[in-house]
């Protein structure tokens, strides 16, 4: 849905990740200035502050950076009250022996860092809220639990009878509901860097931590094979670990946009309607994407920066 890869332009007219490149920054820098600016901007409602609220009605943020030379990953779930994200993750890298920190402690790491606490509730979350909560909390993700989470709210408590039937559809869980910035850099000399930001999916239970915190899921970046970013719903996709399969289709020579498709195709097998897509670049610089077809998502759009462009362009792949 959204474009996945410049979240803002600059008053150059370039993206500002690209801008970092030009003046000397790291890839690193241009993933964690480009996730940040989004962040800010509140992109597409569905990364930052603001967006997203859970059951209880918080917005909590997800992160990673990956760096494809050192694979060190830095990433937070389930972050609370700190709203750059990505920033949080790339101090789990420059400061911790860790890869992820999750939840309230991940917040207090961030303020040891020197992050403020902030309130991520705007006055679009808590209506959202209130909306979802005036339609009997619909849609949700419980299943086999009483009263009937298709019908009312909770308190939910577990049913005697647990069925395996798979009541979700694809438009329930839609398009809308899922989305982040993910964004993989390519350096002059085939360095590759990757990250994601999000808010998560709107209405999930508290707690729960999606695809674009996991690395291989959410991204991937290898600098001796390529780097990729997934979005769609991560509660699927993070299962098949699809950036790190599309980078290890890249170092087998697959070419960019047929290592997406193959990713895409995987899922497609056990999961016909699931919402998703994926951006896949090499280290020569190619890129592709490929995504999903499902009703309301029939086309992928995603934004692309390089020497080869006068100015970020937004490119169009037809879903599979
Ligand atoms: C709740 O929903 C009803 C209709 O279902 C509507 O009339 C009412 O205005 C809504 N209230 C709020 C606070 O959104
Ligand atoms: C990147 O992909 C392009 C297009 O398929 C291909 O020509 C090129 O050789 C690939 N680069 C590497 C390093 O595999």
């Amino acid at each position: 849905e959204a474009p996945a890869s410049c979240p803002s332009l600059s008053s150059s007219g370039k993206c500002f990740p690209w801008r970092v490149l030009e003046s000397g920054g790291s890839e690193l820098d241009a993933v964690e200035r480009g996730c940040g600016q989004c962040e800010v901007d509140q992109c597409d409602g569905s990364v930052g502050y603001g967006g997203s609220p859970d059951e209880s009605g918080e917005t909590t943020l997800d992160a990673m950076i990956m760096d494809g030379n050192t694979m060190e990953v830095g990433a937070v779930a389930d972050l609370r009250r700190v709203k750059n994200a990505i920033g949080v993750a790339r101090k789990v890298i420059e400061y911790t022996k860790h890869t992820l920190l999750v939840g309230e402690s991940a917040s207090l790491f961030a303020v040891r860092m020197g992050f403020p606490y902030e309130d991520l509730t705007t006055r679009k979350s808590l209506s959202l809220y209130s909306e979802w909560l005036n339609q009997s909390c619909q849609p949700n993700y419980w299943k086999n639990v009483v009263p009937d989470s298709s019908k009312s709210c909770g308190p939910y408590k577990r049913r005697e009878e647990v069925t395996s039937k798979e009541e979700q559809t694809s438009s329930q869980r839609s398009v809308h509901n899922h989305d982040t910035i993910g964004m993989v850099v390519i350096g002059v000399s085939g360095t590759v860097a990757s990250g994601t930001s999000t808010n998560g999916a709107i209405h999930k239970l508290p707690g729960r931590v999606g695809d674009s915190p996991i690395a291989g899921a959410g991204s991937y970046a290898d600098s001796t094979a390529g780097g990729a970013a997934a979005t769609g719903d991560g509660d699927i996709m993070m299962r098949f670990l699809p950036s790190y399969q599309a980078v290890e289709y890249m170092r087998m020579g697959t070419d960019p946009t047929v290592a997406c498709q193959k990713v895409i195709s995987r899922i497609q097998k056990y999961a016909p309607k699931f919402f998703g897509a994926i951006i896949c670049a090499n280290t020569t610089g190619s890129y592709g994407a490929a995504c999903n077809k499902i009703p309301g998502f029939t086309q992928f759009h995603f934004m692309v920066s390089s020497p080869l462009l006068s100015r970020p362009t937004e490119q169009v792949v037809d879903c599979i």
